[in-house]
């Protein structure tokens, strides 16, 4: 598929996605929405991918579901809103379930389907000065397909509080909520990424696909529940050609195979 509004670059194993729409502040439409599903399935299938960091050209990161083409969509039936929406929720769900380490680059402001995007990024890291916000209600919609994902970071409370007013807040309140996990200034932003690239390709590949696995796994569940999930997922992991090289590599101190 070739991509109308998202740039892609490739660096060995870290690919650099970036929102390119940045007359409507990287708003997503459908096509958006159909090229960041395709970027995802491409990615999922990608063994040589390590780390995605998705970001946005121009000023912010993303201004969230386009308004224009939230209210197209006021005139088409309850199932074509339906499946629009489901598409929508199915691009969530894939970037969210990735096997590599996604992260989130903010700058500017991430509203809306924007700070969804965020919340299915595994680190964000952000700018002092953007601004956040689930600010659907405002518009007179409300954040449904994102609930899922930002739910999980930022908890009930926060969700109510932010959800029900619609209101902005900024880098340092997303942080406390744990929406964002580094909040630096803009002149830093690019080598604090690079900073968790690196630390991220220096985990084990098969290890990182392991634990993201895991982890929804056993979120909200008790630990008699998952006892024979989680000594699976250790056992495999233990025996695989990574866990091996990894434990062999710190007793012979050198660093291990997948270090670039
Ligand atoms: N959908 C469609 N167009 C959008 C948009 C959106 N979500 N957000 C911004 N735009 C458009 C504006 O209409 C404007 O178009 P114009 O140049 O034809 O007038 C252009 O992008 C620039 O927007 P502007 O508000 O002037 O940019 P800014 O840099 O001053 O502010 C934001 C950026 C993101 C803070 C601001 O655009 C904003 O608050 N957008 C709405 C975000 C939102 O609530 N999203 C939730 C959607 S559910």
């Amino acid at each position: 598929m070739g991509y109308q509004f998202l740039a892609v670059r490739r660096e060995g194993p870290v690919e650099h996605v970036t929102l390119n729409r940045p007359e409507v502040r990287n708003a997503f439409n459908e096509r958006v929405i159909a090229e960041l599903s395709d970027w995802a399935q491409n990615a999922a299938e990608d063994e040589g991918l390590r780390v995605a960091v998705l970001a946005g050209a121009g000023k912010v990161f993303s201004a969230g579901a386009d308004a224009d083409w939230m209210a197209r969509m006021a005139d088409s039936s309850h199932q074509d809103n339906f499946e629009d929406a489901a598409r929508a929720a199915s691009m969530f769900r894939a970037i969210n379930a990735l096997p590599c380490v996604v992260i989130g680059r903010i700058h500017g402001a991430a509203l809306g389907g924007g700070s969804g995007l965020a919340a299915v990024c595994d680190i964000v890291i952000t700018t002092d000065t953007a601004l956040f916000g689930f600010t659907e209600t405002k518009l007179g919609i409300l954040p449904a397909m994102i609930s899922p994902f930002v739910l999980p970071k930022i908890g009930m409370s926060a969700a109510r509080e932010l959800f029900l007013t619609g209101m902005r807040f900024n880098a340092q309140r997303a942080r406390e909520i744990g929406l964002v996990h580094a909040v630096v200034p803009e002149p830093s932003l690019d080598e604090t990424v690079q900073r968790y690239v690196d630390e991220a390709l220096s985990a084990a590949p098969t290890a990182v696909a392991a634990a993201k696995r895991l982890l929804p796994q056993v979120w909200g569940r008790r630990p008699e529940e998952v006892a024979a999930l989680t000594a699976t997922a250790i056992a495999e992991q233990r025996v695989s050609e990574q866990g091996q090289e990894g434990l062999r590599a710190f007793l012979e101190k050198r660093k291990p195979s997948w270090t670039p």
